[in-house]
């Protein structure tokens, strides 16, 4: 008899679980996934990054209708904002997605066990009233809204609510405040404002986004400003007060000085997240948290404890599902005996706003503090494909090693910035220098010829400014 149920047991069926699951089985694994919510695909696909994007294409949509960018291309409509129907279309966005997930799992032989997990002992889990051993556990549980202190979030009301309630709001607010001008802020932020709600964003540091470039983060303030948001940077929140329907939010200069309420019918909490660690039983198996609540392993994402691993957002690095996909597949390959890798300082960040923000390696802040460094930029407003789409907001910015011309950082603000920041963190993964990326023929006409200008501005001229 097998000394152990399984060879894997993954905690958590998020974008890290499902995919550390699925390639440990594929590798002949016996694997299994704990998963507690009724759907698998964790906060990414149930409550994040699909049904957010779900609403910000929808809501783009009729923001272009609105404010006359379809009009300006000879389509004159006045849009009917149908509500239901825009989360109607979220919600089979999400069922459809979450449902592909089981159908891997049967696919590959992974064991569902349906429930939540804590630890007996580094080999033995409970998972709701069942007792299962496992060789090896990753732990993927992913990560919950930070709290504010002396804020209460009631998704269920609907008035201070975090991502969760702002993805399912029943109806446009008329004023909204968003507390935390970071990554969903921004986004949800932009949803409702497209929708027709007067939105606020207050934000603690001086500029928006933190961890993007500086000029990123300066250009982003404008493009929002432009957009209809009001923005109270450098200000800090000292209390929120719901009466009857209404809330109000009572801010601050953060460096000191006098107070000011705001008033809202709805209030996003978006201060960042925190680990899903609190209720795994770690203490059981001797394995404690760092001061953010995360937990530490190593290159392999290998615990302190033998045998139990982690990834996702409960480790330390950005929060990103792609980062977590990348490790659920690295640690199951080093499960098997091979050689799982993810190089950290590759890794994308998005923000699916319009323009999207888009961003890989080094801000140019960081990459000045080791070196020389040269930069090329080129505007978006000279794009031939962007200028065409009347889409003239954004810039690329291309950062290389003064001396070895090795690209460090890529910076992009554009409409499809996302896609095409791709490119750049290839380029990157391959050792490209600016020169590699000026010389690589792009098709024309495409929004990726701006990477290539700024790069051909990193040591020359571009064609186009
Ligand atoms: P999670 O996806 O959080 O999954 C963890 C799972 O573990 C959950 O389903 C949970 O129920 C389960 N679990 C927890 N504890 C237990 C337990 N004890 N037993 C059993 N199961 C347990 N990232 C992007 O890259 N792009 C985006 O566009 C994007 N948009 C986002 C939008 C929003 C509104 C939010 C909130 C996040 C977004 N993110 C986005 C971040 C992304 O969702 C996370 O980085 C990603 O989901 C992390 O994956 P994970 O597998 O580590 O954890
Ligand atoms: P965040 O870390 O992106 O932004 C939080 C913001 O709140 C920061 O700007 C911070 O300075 C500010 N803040 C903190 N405390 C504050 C306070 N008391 N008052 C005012 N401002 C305060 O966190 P966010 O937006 O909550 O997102 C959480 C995570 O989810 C992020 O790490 C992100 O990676 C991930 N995510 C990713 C998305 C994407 O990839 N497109 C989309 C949404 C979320």
């Amino acid at each position: 008899m097998a000394e152990y149920d399984y060879d894997v047991l993954v905690i958590g069926a998020g974008p890290g679980g499902y995919v550390a699951a699925i390639r440990a089985a594929q590798l002949g694994l016996k694997t299994a996934c704990a998963e507690g919510r009724e759907t698998l695909g964790g906060t990414c696909l149930n409550v994040g990054c699909i049904p957010s994007k779900a609403m910000l294409h929808a809501s783009e949509y009729f923001d272009a209708a609105a404010n006359g960018a379809m009009a300006a291309m000879g389509i004159k409509v006045t849009p009917e904002l149908d509500l239901g129907t825009m989360h109607a279309q979220r919600r089979d966005a999400v069922k459809g997605l979450t449902g592909g997930i089981e159908f891997l799992f049967k696919k590959n032989k992974v064991e569902w066990l349906k429930g939540y997990a804590t630890f007996e002992d580094a080999h033995t889990v409970k998972v709701g009233d069942k007792t299962v051993s496992a060789k090896n556990v990753v732990i993927a549980t992913g990560s919950t809204v930070t709290p504010l202190p002396g804020v209460e979030i009631d998704n269920a009301k609907g008035i201070v609510v975090d991502s969760t309630g702002a993805l399912e709001l029943p109806e446009v607010p008329k004023k909204m405040v968003v507390i935390g001008g970071g990554v969903i802020g921004l986004e949800l932020g932009s949803v409702w404002r497209r929708l027709g709600a007067e939105v606020t964003v207050v934000e603690y540091l001086d500029q928006l986004l933190p961890g993007m470039d500086g000029d990123v983060r300066k250009e982003a303030a404008k493009i929002f400003k432009k957009q209809g948001m009001v923005l109270k940077l450098g200000t800090k929140v000292t209390g929120v007060t719901v009466k009857g329907k209404k809330a109000t939010v009572t801010v601050e200069p953060a460096a000191g000085g006098d107070a000011e309420n705001l008033e809202a019918d709805v209030v996003l909490v978006s201060i960042g997240r925190r680990p899903n660690t609190d209720s795994l039983g770690l203490e059981k198996i001797g394995l404690s948290t760092n001061q953010r609540g995360q937990i530490e392993t190593d290159h392999d994402f290998a615990t302190s404890v033998g045998g139990v691993w982690a990834i996702g957002d409960v480790i330390p690095g950005p929060m990103l599902a792609h980062k977590a996909e990348d490790e659920g597949i690295a640690v199951a390959e080093n499960i098997a005996g091979m050689t799982g890798i993810v190089n950290h300082d590759i890794i994308p960040g998005v923000v699916y706003t319009m323009p999207e923000f888009a961003g890989v390696g080094l801000t140019e802040e960081a990459a000045k503090e080791r070196g020389a460094v040269k930069v090329g930029k080129f505007p978006m407003l000279a794009n031939s494909r962007a200028k065409t789409n009347h889409e003239p907001d954004g810039f690329v910015k291309v950062i290389a090693d003064a001396e070895t011309d090795r690209v460090l950082g890529v910076w992009c603000i554009a409409s499809v910035a996302g896609t095409m920041i791709a490119q750049a963190a290839q380029a990157m993964e391959f050792g490209a220098t600016s020169e590699d990326i000026a010389y690589t023929c792009h098709a024309h006409p495409t929004h990726s010829e701006a990477i290539k200008e700024a790069a051909m501005a990193v040591t020359g001229k571009p064609i186009h400014t």
